[in-house]
Protein backbone atom coordinates (compact mmCIF):
# COMPACT_ATOMS: atom_id res chain seq x y z
CA UNK A 1 0.00 0.00 0.00
CA UNK A 2 1.29 3.33 -0.96
CA UNK A 3 2.26 5.12 2.26
CA UNK A 4 -0.21 8.02 3.54
CA UNK A 5 1.05 11.57 3.67
CA UNK A 6 1.43 13.96 6.43
CA UNK A 7 1.76 17.69 6.17
CA UNK A 8 2.98 19.27 9.14
CA UNK A 9 3.32 23.25 9.69
CA UNK A 10 5.12 24.21 12.82
CA UNK A 11 4.25 27.94 14.41
CA UNK A 12 5.88 29.04 17.58
CA UNK A 13 8.98 28.08 19.70
CA UNK A 14 12.02 25.21 19.17
CA UNK A 15 10.40 23.62 21.49
CA UNK A 16 7.18 22.73 18.70
CA UNK A 17 9.79 22.28 16.31
CA UNK A 18 11.52 19.54 18.10
CA UNK A 19 7.65 17.66 18.69
CA UNK A 20 7.00 18.19 14.96
CA UNK A 21 10.13 15.74 14.55
CA UNK A 22 9.14 13.21 16.76
CA UNK A 23 5.05 13.20 16.16
CA UNK A 24 6.54 12.93 12.23
CA UNK A 25 8.34 9.90 13.56
CA UNK A 26 5.82 8.47 15.29
CA UNK A 27 3.39 8.76 12.48
CA UNK A 28 5.77 7.05 10.20
CA UNK A 29 5.17 4.00 12.25
CA UNK A 30 1.70 4.49 11.22
CA UNK A 31 2.27 4.16 7.71
CA UNK A 32 3.08 7.99 7.18
CA UNK A 33 5.57 9.80 5.14
CA UNK A 34 5.81 13.30 5.44
CA UNK A 35 5.24 15.98 2.61
CA UNK A 36 6.10 19.27 1.70
CA UNK A 37 2.80 20.00 0.20
CA UNK A 38 -0.62 20.23 2.29
CA UNK A 39 -2.51 19.78 -1.73
CA UNK A 40 -0.84 16.20 -1.53
CA UNK A 41 -1.48 15.28 1.97
CA UNK A 42 -4.14 12.40 3.80
CA UNK A 43 -4.05 14.56 7.15
CA UNK A 44 -2.50 18.08 7.41
CA UNK A 45 -1.29 18.84 11.64
CA UNK A 46 -1.22 22.33 12.79
CA UNK A 47 1.31 22.26 15.53
CA UNK A 48 0.46 26.19 17.24
CA UNK A 49 1.27 28.81 19.41
CA UNK A 50 -0.35 30.44 21.71
CA UNK A 51 1.82 33.29 23.38
CA UNK A 52 0.71 36.09 21.42
CA UNK A 53 -2.51 37.35 19.75
CA UNK A 54 -1.07 37.21 16.45
CA UNK A 55 -0.06 33.93 16.61
CA UNK A 56 -3.30 32.22 17.76
CA UNK A 57 -5.37 33.80 15.20
CA UNK A 58 -2.72 32.84 12.42
CA UNK A 59 -4.05 28.82 13.03
CA UNK A 60 -7.79 30.16 11.98
CA UNK A 61 -6.77 32.16 8.85
CA UNK A 62 -4.68 29.14 7.52
CA UNK A 63 -7.34 26.58 8.69
CA UNK A 64 -9.68 28.49 6.74
CA UNK A 65 -7.14 28.36 3.61
CA UNK A 66 -7.39 24.31 3.56
CA UNK A 67 -11.33 24.64 3.17
CA UNK A 68 -11.05 23.63 -0.77
CA UNK A 69 -8.96 20.88 -0.25
CA UNK A 70 -11.62 19.15 2.47
CA UNK A 71 -14.54 20.11 0.75
CA UNK A 72 -12.56 18.15 -2.40
CA UNK A 73 -11.42 15.56 -0.39
CA UNK A 74 -13.91 14.77 2.51
CA UNK A 75 -11.16 11.90 4.05
CA UNK A 76 -8.57 14.60 4.72
CA UNK A 77 -8.17 14.54 7.79
CA UNK A 78 -7.02 17.63 9.94
CA UNK A 79 -5.86 17.88 12.86
CA UNK A 80 -4.44 21.22 15.39
CA UNK A 81 -1.65 20.55 17.83
CA UNK A 82 0.58 22.82 20.17
CA UNK A 83 -0.30 25.84 22.75
CA UNK A 84 -4.05 26.76 21.11
CA UNK A 85 -5.10 23.19 20.78
CA UNK A 86 -4.31 23.24 24.49
CA UNK A 87 -5.92 26.39 25.34
CA UNK A 88 -8.43 26.24 23.05
CA UNK A 89 -9.35 22.54 22.98
CA UNK A 90 -13.08 21.90 21.60
CA UNK A 91 -13.92 25.40 20.81
CA UNK A 92 -11.57 25.18 17.72
CA UNK A 93 -14.27 22.62 16.56
CA UNK A 94 -16.87 24.94 17.47
CA UNK A 95 -15.08 27.44 14.95
CA UNK A 96 -13.79 25.17 12.64
CA UNK A 97 -16.17 22.38 12.14
CA UNK A 98 -14.05 20.78 9.76
CA UNK A 99 -11.08 20.35 12.22
CA UNK A 100 -11.28 16.74 13.40
CA UNK A 101 -8.14 15.85 15.42
CA UNK A 102 -7.58 18.44 18.65
CA UNK A 103 -4.36 17.35 20.72
CA UNK A 104 -2.17 19.13 23.27
CA UNK A 105 1.22 19.25 23.93
CA UNK A 106 1.24 16.62 26.70
CA UNK A 107 -0.45 13.93 24.71
CA UNK A 108 1.29 13.50 21.64
CA UNK A 109 1.85 9.86 22.17
CA UNK A 110 -1.93 9.11 22.09
CA UNK A 111 -1.44 10.54 17.95
CA UNK A 112 -1.22 7.03 16.51
CA UNK A 113 -4.85 6.15 18.55
CA UNK A 114 -6.41 9.83 17.82
CA UNK A 115 -5.65 9.22 14.41
CA UNK A 116 -7.40 5.98 14.03
CA UNK A 117 -10.50 7.13 15.58
CA UNK A 118 -10.48 9.83 13.22
CA UNK A 119 -9.85 7.72 10.17
CA UNK A 120 -13.07 5.76 11.25
CA UNK A 121 -14.77 8.87 10.85
CA UNK A 122 -14.68 9.98 14.24
CA UNK A 123 -13.68 13.08 16.12
CA UNK A 124 -10.62 12.95 18.52
CA UNK A 125 -9.74 15.53 21.45
CA UNK A 126 -7.18 15.52 24.11
CA UNK A 127 -6.06 18.49 26.34
CA UNK A 128 -4.58 16.30 29.44
CA UNK A 129 -1.64 16.26 31.07
CA UNK A 130 -0.78 12.82 31.87
CA UNK A 131 1.44 11.28 34.44
CA UNK A 132 3.67 9.25 31.40
CA UNK A 133 6.66 11.07 29.69
CA UNK A 134 5.30 11.18 26.14
CA UNK A 135 8.81 11.28 24.40
CA UNK A 136 8.98 7.81 26.42
CA UNK A 137 5.76 6.75 24.62
CA UNK A 138 6.05 7.98 21.22
CA UNK A 139 7.70 5.41 18.98
CA UNK A 140 12.07 5.27 18.35
CA UNK A 141 13.79 7.92 16.65
CA UNK A 142 14.29 5.96 13.43
CA UNK A 143 18.15 5.73 12.18
CA UNK A 144 17.62 7.69 9.42
CA UNK A 145 21.22 9.96 8.82
CA UNK A 146 20.68 13.35 9.25
CA UNK A 147 21.47 16.94 9.67
CA UNK A 148 24.98 18.78 11.70
CA UNK A 149 22.26 20.24 14.34
CA UNK A 150 19.74 18.75 16.64
CA UNK A 151 17.32 19.64 18.72
CA UNK A 152 16.53 17.76 22.14
CA UNK A 153 13.89 18.73 24.57
CA UNK A 154 15.02 17.80 27.89
CA UNK A 155 12.36 20.01 30.17
CA UNK A 156 8.70 21.03 29.69
CA UNK A 157 6.59 23.04 31.55
CA UNK A 158 6.76 26.18 33.68
CA UNK A 159 6.32 27.02 37.22
CA UNK A 160 6.86 30.48 37.24
CA UNK A 161 3.76 32.57 36.14
CA UNK A 162 5.31 35.70 34.53
CA UNK A 163 2.09 37.98 34.26
CA UNK A 164 1.48 38.28 31.03
CA UNK A 165 2.61 34.55 29.87
CA UNK A 166 0.05 31.52 28.93
CA UNK A 167 2.71 28.77 28.59
CA UNK A 168 2.52 27.44 32.74
CA UNK A 169 -1.51 26.96 31.15
CA UNK A 170 -0.13 25.45 27.62
CA UNK A 171 1.97 23.58 29.06
CA UNK A 172 1.52 22.64 32.12
CA UNK A 173 4.50 21.70 35.23
CA UNK A 174 7.79 21.78 34.94
CA UNK A 175 9.13 18.28 34.17
CA UNK A 176 12.17 17.17 33.53
CA UNK A 177 13.19 14.09 31.84
CA UNK A 178 15.69 11.68 33.68
CA UNK A 179 19.16 12.13 32.11
CA UNK A 180 19.53 8.68 31.07
CA UNK A 181 17.17 8.46 28.31
CA UNK A 182 18.33 12.11 27.53
CA UNK A 183 21.54 10.67 26.94
CA UNK A 184 20.80 7.73 25.12
CA UNK A 185 18.93 9.79 22.78
CA UNK A 186 21.78 12.35 22.23
CA UNK A 187 23.54 9.50 21.42
CA UNK A 188 21.34 7.88 18.74
CA UNK A 189 21.36 11.64 17.39
CA UNK A 190 25.48 11.51 17.33
CA UNK A 191 25.57 8.17 15.25
CA UNK A 192 23.15 9.51 13.17
CA UNK A 193 25.71 12.74 11.77
CA UNK A 194 24.40 14.80 14.99
CA UNK A 195 27.07 17.05 16.06
CA UNK A 196 25.85 20.07 18.01
CA UNK A 197 22.87 19.52 19.96
CA UNK A 198 20.68 22.30 21.73
CA UNK A 199 19.00 21.64 24.68
CA UNK A 200 15.38 22.77 25.19
CA UNK A 201 12.90 23.59 28.03
CA UNK A 202 10.22 26.48 28.61
CA UNK A 203 12.70 26.85 31.84
CA UNK A 204 15.78 24.61 30.68
CA UNK A 205 17.84 25.57 33.81
CA UNK A 206 15.90 24.95 36.40
CA UNK A 207 16.40 21.01 34.73
CA UNK A 208 17.07 18.83 37.82
CA UNK A 209 16.78 14.90 35.60
CA UNK A 210 20.53 14.60 36.35
CA UNK A 211 22.70 14.96 39.77
CA UNK A 212 23.85 18.66 39.67
CA UNK A 213 20.74 19.97 37.78
CA UNK A 214 21.65 21.13 34.11
CA UNK A 215 25.22 22.01 34.74
CA UNK A 216 25.42 18.18 35.38
CA UNK A 217 23.57 17.27 32.60
CA UNK A 218 26.03 18.80 30.61
CA UNK A 219 28.91 17.74 31.51
CA UNK A 220 27.64 13.96 31.26
CA UNK A 221 26.70 15.30 27.63
CA UNK A 222 30.30 16.13 27.10
CA UNK A 223 31.72 12.77 27.42
CA UNK A 224 29.63 11.83 24.68
CA UNK A 225 32.54 11.66 21.26
CA UNK A 226 31.30 12.73 18.30
CA UNK A 227 29.67 15.54 20.17
CA UNK A 228 31.37 18.62 19.62
CA UNK A 229 29.08 21.62 20.46
CA UNK A 230 26.39 22.12 23.54
CA UNK A 231 23.99 24.65 23.70
CA UNK A 232 21.00 25.29 25.94
CA UNK A 233 17.44 27.41 26.25
CA UNK A 234 15.46 28.87 27.25
CA UNK A 235 17.05 30.01 30.69
CA UNK A 236 15.29 32.14 33.41
CA UNK A 237 17.74 34.47 35.54
CA UNK A 238 16.78 32.65 38.58
CA UNK A 239 17.70 29.80 37.96
CA UNK A 240 21.51 30.09 36.95
CA UNK A 241 23.14 28.25 39.75
CA UNK A 242 26.71 28.57 40.18
CA UNK A 243 27.26 25.23 38.73
CA UNK A 244 26.17 26.73 35.44
CA UNK A 245 27.57 29.91 35.43
CA UNK A 246 31.01 27.76 36.03
CA UNK A 247 30.38 25.33 33.16
CA UNK A 248 30.71 28.29 30.52
CA UNK A 249 34.26 28.66 31.47
CA UNK A 250 35.06 24.83 32.40
CA UNK A 251 32.93 22.76 29.79
CA UNK A 252 34.93 23.67 26.06
CA UNK A 253 32.28 21.94 24.45
CA UNK A 254 29.33 24.23 25.80
CA UNK A 255 29.07 27.26 23.56
CA UNK A 256 29.56 31.09 24.29
CA UNK A 257 25.99 31.93 23.79
CA UNK A 258 23.71 32.49 26.14
CA UNK A 259 19.86 33.35 25.69
CA UNK A 260 18.72 34.93 28.96
CA UNK A 261 15.30 36.73 28.11
CA UNK A 262 15.09 39.38 31.31
CA UNK A 263 11.61 41.45 29.47
CA UNK A 264 11.97 44.78 31.37
CA UNK A 265 14.73 47.35 32.66
CA UNK A 266 12.44 48.84 34.96
CA UNK A 267 11.81 47.62 38.78
CA UNK A 268 8.49 48.36 39.08
CA UNK A 269 7.75 46.67 35.85
CA UNK A 270 9.81 43.01 36.31
CA UNK A 271 7.76 43.19 39.37
CA UNK A 272 4.08 43.73 38.13
CA UNK A 273 5.49 41.01 35.63
CA UNK A 274 6.19 38.41 38.45
CA UNK A 275 9.74 38.12 37.02
CA UNK A 276 11.23 37.72 40.81
CA UNK A 277 14.36 39.69 40.61
CA UNK A 278 15.62 43.05 39.74
CA UNK A 279 17.63 44.66 37.04
CA UNK A 280 20.78 45.22 39.17
CA UNK A 281 20.20 41.01 40.15
CA UNK A 282 20.39 40.75 36.17
CA UNK A 283 23.15 42.68 35.92
CA UNK A 284 24.87 41.42 38.49
CA UNK A 285 24.55 37.54 37.01
CA UNK A 286 25.50 39.15 33.43
CA UNK A 287 28.94 39.88 35.25
CA UNK A 288 29.69 36.72 36.91
CA UNK A 289 28.60 34.89 33.53
CA UNK A 290 31.41 37.17 31.87
CA UNK A 291 33.87 36.53 34.74
CA UNK A 292 33.23 32.70 33.99
CA UNK A 293 33.45 33.49 29.96
CA UNK A 294 34.71 36.82 28.99
CA UNK A 295 33.72 36.18 25.32
CA UNK A 296 30.16 34.98 26.30
CA UNK A 297 27.72 36.26 23.55
CA UNK A 298 24.36 37.58 25.44
CA UNK A 299 20.82 37.30 23.57
CA UNK A 300 17.42 38.43 25.45
CA UNK A 301 13.69 38.43 24.74
CA UNK A 302 11.78 42.01 25.81
CA UNK A 303 8.45 43.38 26.11
CA UNK A 304 7.29 46.64 25.83
CA UNK A 305 3.94 48.42 26.61
CA UNK A 306 3.46 46.08 29.46
CA UNK A 307 0.59 47.72 31.49
CA UNK A 308 1.18 50.49 33.11
CA UNK A 309 4.84 51.10 31.73
CA UNK A 310 5.79 54.73 31.69
CA UNK A 311 8.68 56.46 29.38
CA UNK A 312 10.78 56.19 32.65
CA UNK A 313 10.32 52.43 32.94
CA UNK A 314 10.83 52.14 28.69
CA UNK A 315 14.21 54.29 29.25
CA UNK A 316 15.46 52.08 32.44
CA UNK A 317 15.26 49.20 29.85
CA UNK A 318 16.75 50.49 27.00
CA UNK A 319 19.50 51.51 29.90
CA UNK A 320 20.08 47.92 30.73
CA UNK A 321 20.49 46.62 27.25
CA UNK A 322 23.05 49.86 26.70
CA UNK A 323 25.09 48.00 29.79
CA UNK A 324 24.32 44.66 28.89
CA UNK A 325 25.65 44.75 24.74
CA UNK A 326 23.34 42.59 23.46
CA UNK A 327 24.37 39.55 20.16
CA UNK A 328 21.56 39.35 18.91
CA UNK A 329 17.77 39.68 21.08
CA UNK A 330 14.07 39.55 20.24
CA UNK A 331 11.61 41.76 21.18
CA UNK A 332 7.54 41.98 21.08
CA UNK A 333 5.02 44.48 21.88
CA UNK A 334 3.02 43.36 25.04
CA UNK A 335 -0.25 41.28 23.64
CA UNK A 336 -3.00 40.89 26.01
CA UNK A 337 -3.71 36.92 26.43
CA UNK A 338 -7.03 35.70 27.89
CA UNK A 339 -6.81 34.52 31.59
CA UNK A 340 -3.04 35.85 32.64
CA UNK A 341 -3.26 38.70 35.44
CA UNK A 342 -1.20 41.14 33.42
CA UNK A 343 -4.80 41.03 30.71
CA UNK A 344 -7.13 42.97 33.74
CA UNK A 345 -4.52 45.82 34.24
CA UNK A 346 -4.76 49.73 32.78
CA UNK A 347 -3.19 49.09 28.97
CA UNK A 348 -0.67 51.05 26.78
CA UNK A 349 -2.18 52.52 23.65
CA UNK A 350 -0.91 51.02 20.89
CA UNK A 351 0.83 53.82 18.84
CA UNK A 352 2.60 54.41 21.86
CA UNK A 353 4.01 50.70 21.75
CA UNK A 354 4.56 50.87 18.52
CA UNK A 355 6.93 53.91 18.91
CA UNK A 356 8.53 52.61 21.88
CA UNK A 357 9.28 49.28 20.17
CA UNK A 358 10.76 51.06 16.98
CA UNK A 359 13.46 52.79 19.02
CA UNK A 360 14.14 49.17 21.26
CA UNK A 361 14.71 48.06 17.79
CA UNK A 362 16.97 50.50 16.53
CA UNK A 363 19.37 49.97 19.75
CA UNK A 364 19.25 46.33 19.68
CA UNK A 365 20.47 45.99 15.82
CA UNK A 366 23.02 48.41 16.23
CA UNK A 367 24.49 46.62 19.27
CA UNK A 368 23.84 43.07 17.03
CA UNK A 369 25.65 44.61 14.11
CA UNK A 370 28.51 46.24 16.06
CA UNK A 371 29.70 42.89 18.06
CA UNK A 372 29.36 41.20 14.61
CA UNK A 373 31.18 43.70 12.64
CA UNK A 374 33.65 43.19 15.75
CA UNK A 375 34.68 39.54 14.53
CA UNK A 376 36.20 40.85 10.93
CA UNK A 377 39.85 39.82 11.35
CA UNK A 378 39.18 37.45 14.53
CA UNK A 379 39.36 33.37 13.45
CA UNK A 380 36.50 31.04 14.74
CA UNK A 381 35.28 27.76 14.53
CA UNK A 382 32.66 27.06 12.12
CA UNK A 383 30.11 23.90 11.95
CA UNK A 384 28.85 23.77 8.48
CA UNK A 385 25.42 23.06 7.60
CA UNK A 386 25.25 23.25 3.90
CA UNK A 387 25.64 24.91 0.74
CA UNK A 388 25.38 28.46 0.54
CA UNK A 389 23.50 30.15 -2.91
CA UNK A 390 26.87 30.53 -4.58
CA UNK A 391 28.46 27.79 -6.03
CA UNK A 392 31.43 25.96 -4.09
CA UNK A 393 30.11 28.09 -0.90
CA UNK A 394 29.23 26.56 2.46
CA UNK A 395 27.21 28.22 5.54
CA UNK A 396 27.81 26.97 9.48
CA UNK A 397 27.38 29.00 12.58
CA UNK A 398 30.35 30.27 14.68
CA UNK A 399 30.58 29.10 18.53
CA UNK A 400 29.20 32.67 18.96
CA UNK A 401 25.81 31.82 16.53
CA UNK A 402 26.74 34.06 13.92
CA UNK A 403 25.92 32.77 10.08
CA UNK A 404 29.20 32.27 8.24
CA UNK A 405 29.85 32.35 4.43
CA UNK A 406 33.28 30.27 3.49
CA UNK A 407 34.27 29.89 -0.57
CA UNK A 408 35.92 26.66 -0.17
CA UNK A 409 35.90 23.29 -1.99
CA UNK A 410 35.91 20.24 0.06
CA UNK A 411 34.00 21.20 2.87
CA UNK A 412 31.23 18.99 3.69
CA UNK A 413 28.01 19.34 6.37
CA UNK A 414 29.24 18.56 9.58
CA UNK A 415 32.70 19.52 9.29
CA UNK A 416 34.27 21.87 11.66
CA UNK A 417 36.59 24.35 10.88
CA UNK A 418 38.95 27.42 11.79
CA UNK A 419 37.70 30.14 9.53
CA UNK A 420 39.34 33.55 9.54
CA UNK A 421 36.32 36.07 9.40
CA UNK A 422 37.18 38.57 6.29
CA UNK A 423 34.08 41.19 6.63
CA UNK A 424 30.49 41.54 7.79
CA UNK A 425 27.24 42.20 6.20
CA UNK A 426 23.57 42.44 7.19
CA UNK A 427 22.87 39.22 8.54
CA UNK A 428 25.91 36.77 7.95
CA UNK A 429 29.79 37.26 8.47
CA UNK A 430 32.29 35.97 5.44
CA UNK A 431 35.38 33.76 6.05
CA UNK A 432 38.02 31.97 4.76
CA UNK A 433 39.85 28.43 5.65
CA UNK A 434 42.51 28.94 8.43
CA UNK A 435 44.46 25.93 8.94
CA UNK A 436 47.12 27.27 11.05
N1 LIG B 1 10.43 30.72 29.07
C1 LIG B 1 10.93 31.75 28.33
C2 LIG B 1 9.97 32.44 27.40
C3 LIG B 1 8.98 31.75 26.59
S1 LIG B 1 7.95 32.79 25.65
C4 LIG B 1 11.42 32.82 29.27
O1 LIG B 1 11.02 32.92 30.40
O2 LIG B 1 12.16 33.62 28.82
C5 LIG B 1 9.10 33.68 24.64
C6 LIG B 1 9.01 35.15 24.77
O3 LIG B 1 7.76 35.64 24.32
C7 LIG B 1 9.11 35.67 26.19
O4 LIG B 1 10.42 35.71 26.64
C8 LIG B 1 8.49 37.04 26.07
O5 LIG B 1 9.45 38.01 25.72
C9 LIG B 1 7.50 36.87 24.93
N2 LIG B 1 6.12 36.89 25.41
C10 LIG B 1 5.52 36.01 26.23
N3 LIG B 1 4.24 36.39 26.48
C11 LIG B 1 4.04 37.55 25.81
C12 LIG B 1 2.93 38.45 25.69
N4 LIG B 1 1.79 38.24 26.31
N5 LIG B 1 3.09 39.55 24.90
C13 LIG B 1 4.26 39.78 24.27
N6 LIG B 1 5.33 38.98 24.36
C14 LIG B 1 5.24 37.87 25.13
FE1 LIG C 1 6.42 32.34 30.44
FE2 LIG C 1 7.73 33.41 32.46
FE3 LIG C 1 7.50 30.79 32.27
FE4 LIG C 1 9.05 32.09 30.58
S1 LIG C 1 9.36 31.95 32.80
S2 LIG C 1 7.58 30.50 30.09
S3 LIG C 1 7.94 33.99 30.30
S4 LIG C 1 5.84 32.22 32.63
FE1 LIG D 1 4.30 29.27 21.66
FE2 LIG D 1 3.73 27.26 23.18
FE3 LIG D 1 6.22 27.68 22.46
S1 LIG D 1 2.80 29.24 23.28
S2 LIG D 1 6.29 29.88 22.27
S3 LIG D 1 4.56 27.16 21.13
S4 LIG D 1 5.52 26.94 24.41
Amino acid sequence: MAPKKLYIKTYGCQMNVYDSERMAEAMGGEGYETTERPEDADMILLNTCHIREKAAEKVYSELGRYKGLKSARPDLKIGVAGCVAQAEGEEIMRRQPMVDLVVGPQSYHRLPEMEAKVRGGGKALDTDFPEEDKFDHLKGRPKAKRGPTAFLTVQEGCDKFCAFCVVPYTRGAEVSRPAERVLREARDLVERGVREITLLGQNVNAYHGHAGGLAGLIHALAEVDGLERIRFTTSHPNDMDEALIEAHGTCDKLMPYLHLPVQAGSDKILKRMNRQHTAEQYLRLIERLRAARPDLHLSGDFIVGFPEETEADFQATMDLIEAVEYGSAFSFKYSERPGTPAAERPQVPEDEKDDRLQRLQALLTKQQRSLQDAMVGRDVHVLFEKPGRLPGQMVGKSEYLHAVHVQAEGIAPGDLARIRIESSGPNSLKGVMNPL
